[in-house]
């Protein structure tokens, strides 16, 4: 058993540090707001820090999750940031979905400390996290990704090294890019269905079994149907993944034309009051054209 370190416990992290605990490591856990680090280390008998640092002192892994890079910079940088407290021969492990530079930028810097480093954005979503059943793309060295991935099993299914650090984001990237413009089909088809006035419920059985077939028809065309958007994966989340995308599309040459559209339809989500629904909210865009 490791002990370990796990910052930023949000929709994501909290679960996710849950199943480290759960498996009998030692976590010390940190957040911003301290209250909700207190009320995990109460409901899963871990420790809360009062700073990155305090949490990574004696570790020998390292998590983050945390928003994007601006705040990944706010828990790994400064006097208290994590990289402050890194012991010797530790893991720093990073399961926020954010630009390939700052892996790069985060593996340079760990090692100048002679400690390692691997980039780890996770999909799956707050349920794949409840049920420790993510799928976690990563990219570093393979020595790093080695030690690490035996832990990260504690709530990963599928864990893979995908290539040097920033491999891991960019390979998030293109699962991201993947979904964008399905969903916005999804929402198409269930739109059109519904004006036809067919039997949604099904139209879905039915053509899920056929080409049409995806995860997010099986998780999402119900609620999609329904109106209903409390819950998921928020357009505020891939809004920041797409403008990622989008950046690095900018330096390697890829056209992204539909993903550049899919996200002001998402801005339409937003400016409708959307941020936080889930991402197949995209679907209430067009039924503002009634
Ligand atoms: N939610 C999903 O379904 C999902 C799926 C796949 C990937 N992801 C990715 O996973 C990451 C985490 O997502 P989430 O849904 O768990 O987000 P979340 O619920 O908003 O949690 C964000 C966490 O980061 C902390 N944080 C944010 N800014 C910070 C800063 N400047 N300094 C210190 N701490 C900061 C927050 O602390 P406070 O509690 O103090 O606000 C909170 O613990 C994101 O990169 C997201 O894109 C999310």
């Amino acid at each position: 058993m490791a002990k370990c370190a796990f910052i930023g416990l949000g929709i994501m992290g909290y679960p996710m540090a849950g199943h480290l605990a759960a498996k009998g490591h030692e976590v010390t856990a940190y957040n911003r707001t301290s209250a909700k680090a207190e009320q995990w280390a109460k409901q899963h008998g871990g420790r809360a820090a009062p700073t990155p640092r305090e949490a990574a002192k004696g570790a020998e892994f390292v998590f983050l999750c945390v928003g994007n890079d601006d705040d990944i910079r706010s828990v790994a940088y400064g006097d208290d940031g994590a990289l402050a407290g890194l012991g010797n021969g530790c893991v720093l492990v990073d399961h926020t979905t954010a630009s390939a530079d700052i892996a790069r930028e985060l593996e340079a810097d760990a090692k100048k400390q002679g400690k390692q480093f691997v980039d780890a954005p996770v999909s799956g979503g707050q349920a794949g996290a409840e049920n420790g059943v993510l799928t976690i793309m990563c990219g570093g060295e393979p020595a790093a990704f080695e030690r690490a991935r035996p832990v990260m099993e504690a709530y990963g299914r599928a864990v893979t090294l995908m290539g040097p650090a920033g491999a891991g984001q960019l390979t998030k990237m293109v699962n991201q890019l993947c979904i964008a413009g399905l969903v916005q089909g999804l929402a198409e088809g269930i739109n059109f269905g519904q004006r036809a006035g067919l039997d949604m419920e099904k139209v879905i059985a039915v053509i899920s079994k056929g080409a049409a077939q995806s995860w997010q028809m099986d998780n999402r065309a119900s609620t999609m149907v329904q109106g209903k958007f409390d819950f998921g994966f928020p357009v505020v989340w891939m809004r920041k993944d797409l403008k990622i995308c989008m950046e690095e599309a900018n330096r390697n040459g890829a056209l992204l034309p539909t993903t550049a559209l899919i996200d002001q339809y998402y801005h339409q989500v937003v400016k409708a009051g959307g941020s936080r629904w889930d991402t197949s909210s995209l679907i209430h865009n067009l039924r503002l054209l009634d």
